[in-house]
């Protein structure tokens, strides 16, 4: 077995200030640069990072036992508790067995005609020639789907009750995370205030909801879903702890990364506009004046070649990370227990080695979510193995039926003095400093 071979550094903080000042491109660079696999340090934790999709596989899928979530999600724990994405082992697999039921392609379809009405409903406060912050109205109304299709919650009371919340919290989780000292949470800094007042608000919510549901009262929603669900081994259901854990998860997880994939949709289309015509003309076909719904999906071809051609370049989760557990082979190479493995979607996915002019916008590269002859794991937008995303099939519906919708009724375009958008590793990949178009009505 070989040992990983490290870049050198002199700093005590080792890459963290490299890595800082530009992620995006500090990851290319030794994709750029390596084969296989590199490793380099921040301070003293030594970071792995793969780079051939055999290897991403191994740690994933077949040797995914060895590895736990890296130190950002252990972080997350004081917000998310035991939910879906933060928990391991035992735990994760119950809970994993529990909402699975409630996130098949065949449950997720009685949602179709929600997030298509929730549209609608949003898109009637666009004026036509009016400047819109597409990002952030991107984000309200995925957010408006997630409440309402979720937990019944009115979509006007989506931001206020949650959304504003929800914000201050990734805003301080994302500072907490990049930065290498940081005050125990213990500690009554004003930053520590503000963000257990903002957890406190949204569990306010949600526990009053729970409460809220008898047992009669239990509707179809994934709460109510949740609610009901029962451990087929042991026969338990989830206490209000845990169903207020995996609501938040699904809050945190489940509304910023199809925000981000509908904003790049529509940047893409504005600097593209061969591509908008064929979507206008796609849309008009296939819906005309009427309301989209769920077996519309499977005519709306290009609207979701579209939408995976902007996951590819703009992947929403850009790097996933591992903990090893125990010492672990990953190819022919040693990881030591300890330490860190990334494993970067964005850099698997704009590799020339795998994407013929892998920097362009070709949705006709895709076939059902597929490119002709990549391998697994250079396109992984959603993760893989035990812990893929649960949301998979419920975000690529909603970006399709929302895009649909968008473009049955309005285009877009940039702003002339828009600066250049670029991307903005955040917690998910989001257009740097948001982005403002003007919306024009189609008819
Ligand atoms: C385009 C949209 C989305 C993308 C690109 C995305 C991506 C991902 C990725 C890469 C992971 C795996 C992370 C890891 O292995 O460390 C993940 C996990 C997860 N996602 Fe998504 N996601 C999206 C939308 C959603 C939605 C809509 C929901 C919920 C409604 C959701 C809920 C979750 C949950 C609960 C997990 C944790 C699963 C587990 O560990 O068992 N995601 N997502």
């Amino acid at each position: 077995m070989l040992e990983v071979k490290g870049l050198a550094s002199y700093s005590p903080l080792g890459h963290l200030n490299e890595f800082r000042k530009d992620p995006l491109h500090f990851l290319s660079d030794l994709y750029n640069k390596h084969d296989t696999i590199v490793s380099f340090r921040f301070a003293h934790r030594k970071m792995n990072l793969l780079l051939e999709p055999a290897l991403i596989k191994e740690v994933l899928v077949t040797k995914q036992n060895s590895f736990h979530k890296s130190k950002p999600f252990q972080e997350m724990k004081t917000l998310l508790g035991e939910g879906l994405l933060t928990s391991e082992d035992e735990v994760h697999m119950r809970q994993r067995r529990l909402m699975q039921p409630s996130f098949t392609k065949q449950h997720i379809q009685t949602y179709a005609e929600e997030m298509t009405m929730i549209t609608e409903e949003f898109l009637c406060s666009w004026k036509d020639g009016e400047e819109r912050l597409i990002s952030r109205d991107m984000m309200e109304l995925t957010l408006a789907i997630i409440v309402k299709t979720m937990f019944s919650m009115d979509m006007y009371q989506g931001h206020e009750r949650v959304g504003k919340h929800l914000d201050i919290i990734m805003d301080i989780a994302t500072k907490r995370i990049r930065s290498v000292l940081k005050a125990p949470l213990a500690l009554h800094t004003p930053q520590n205030k503000s963000l257990t007042e903002a957890i406190n608000a949204i569990d306010k919510v949600l526990y009053e909801m729970i409460e809220k549901r008898s047992d009669s009262n239990i509707k179809e929603d994934l709460l109510g879903v949740l609610m009901r669900a029962r451990d087929e081994e042991s026969g338990e259901g989830m206490t209000n702890q845990q169903l207020r854990d995996e609501a938040m998860t699904i809050f945190m997880a489940g509304h910023e990364t199809t925000a981000n994939t509908l904003s790049w949709c529509l940047y893409l289309l504005s600097q593209h506009p061969s591509k908008a015509e064929r979507l206008y003309e796609e849309v008009d076909r296939v819906l005309g004046n009427r309301r989209a719904n769920h077996d519309d999906m499977k005519e709306l071809v290009y609207t979701q070649q579209i939408i995976w051609e902007s996951i590819r370049l703009y992947p929403p989760a850009w790097l996933i990370g591992r903990k090893a557990i125990e010492d672990v082979r990953i190819g022919n190479y040693k990881i030591h227990k300890g330490e860190t493995v990334l494993i970067s979607p964005y850099i698997m996915q704009h590799s020339e080695k795998y994407f013929s002019n892998a920097e362009e916008f070709i949705p006709e590269r895709f076939i059902n979510g597929k490119v002709k002859d990549v391998p697994e794991y250079a396109f992984f937008p959603f993760g893989g193995g035990p812990r893929v995303c649960i949301g998979n099939h419920f975000a690529i519906m909603e970006a399709t039926l929302v895009l649909a919708t968008i473009a049955q009724q309005f285009t877009v375009e940039l702003l002339q003095n828009q600066h250049k958008v670029e991307p903005e590793p955040f917690i998910t990949l989001r257009p740097k400093s948001g982005l403002r178009m003007i919306v024009r009505k189609r008819r």
